[in-house]
């Protein structure tokens, strides 16, 4: 479904973010990338997201180069691929159900869509009940998890999520990772950039690690060992 082909990143003068990085995701498969501080893990999700290209490489996404997508093309790619980041943006005056609604809105879906698919979403990620809520009366892990609400209006085939517990305590970290893991068991792919070792241990899935812009193991399933990376 998606497949980068030696894949690098230079920006501007420097040393590659990426360098030569290759890989298949299937269709509805769980991966994480995991890496530290300046691994690459956001290039690579902004380089599957389209928002930047590759500076050598391809990124084939359902037999068609990313890299070479012209405007309308890219817009497309983004209904279809997702993005949720760390620093969720949620609009302060509007509550957890106009929050999803909106972004609804914006991509011009009817009222009765709205009305209807509003409340499954919330329904998914566990916030059922909280429709009523402003985002300042809701927890950290219940904020992200209406950004990842929101990601979902245009039900897309791959949710990118860049760091999406970075500033979440465990417990709500975890609630995060739940909602990602019951997406993807409805059929969305789940690309996870995380730096967190533990929660990639947790989750027991497909696990890429980076480590200054190469792929330094590539392990299907098992978990991530902690005492010995490789
Ligand atoms: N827009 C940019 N311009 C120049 N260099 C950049 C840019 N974005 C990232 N880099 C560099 O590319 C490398 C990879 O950065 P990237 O943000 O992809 O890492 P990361 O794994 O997401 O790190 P973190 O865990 O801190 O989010 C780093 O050396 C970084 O300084
Ligand atoms: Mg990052």
């Amino acid at each position: 479904m998606i497949e980068c082909k030696n894949v690098s990143k230079v920006y501007i003068g420097d040393v590659p973010a990426l360098e030569n990085v290759s890989f298949k995701i299937k269709e509805k498969e769980f991966i994480s990338i995991i890496g530290s501080s300046g691994a690459g893990k956001s290039t690579l999700a902004r380089l599957l997201h389209a928002e930047e290209k590759p500076t050598s490489g391809e990124i084939i996404f359902n037999d068609e180069n990313i890299a070479e997508f012209k405007k309308k093309k890219i817009w497309q790619h983004r209904r279809d691929v997702g993005m949720v980041f760390q620093d969720f943006k949620l609009l302060p005056k509007k509550n957890v159900f106009e929050n999803v609604a909106f972004a609804m809105e914006v991509s011009g879906k009817s009222d009765k869509e709205i009305a209807e698919d509003v409340p499954k979403i919330l329904e998914i990620v566990g916030l059922a009940g909280l429709e009523d809520k402003y985002p300042n009366q809701i927890s950290g892990g219940e904020q992200q998890r209406v950004s990842i609400a929101r990601a979902l209006v245009n039900r897309p085939k791959v949710l990118i999520a860049d760091e999406p517990t970075g500033n979440l305590d465990p417990d709500s970290s975890w609630s995060v990772l739940e909602s990602l893991i019951k997406i993807n068991k409805y059929g969305t792919t789940i690309i996870l950039a995380t730096h967190d070792r533990e929660a990639v241990d947790k989750l027991d899935k497909r696990v890429i690690v980076l480590e200054d812009g190469k792929i330094i193991s590539d392990k299907e399933t098992g978990k991530y060992d902690l005492n010995n990376k490789k």
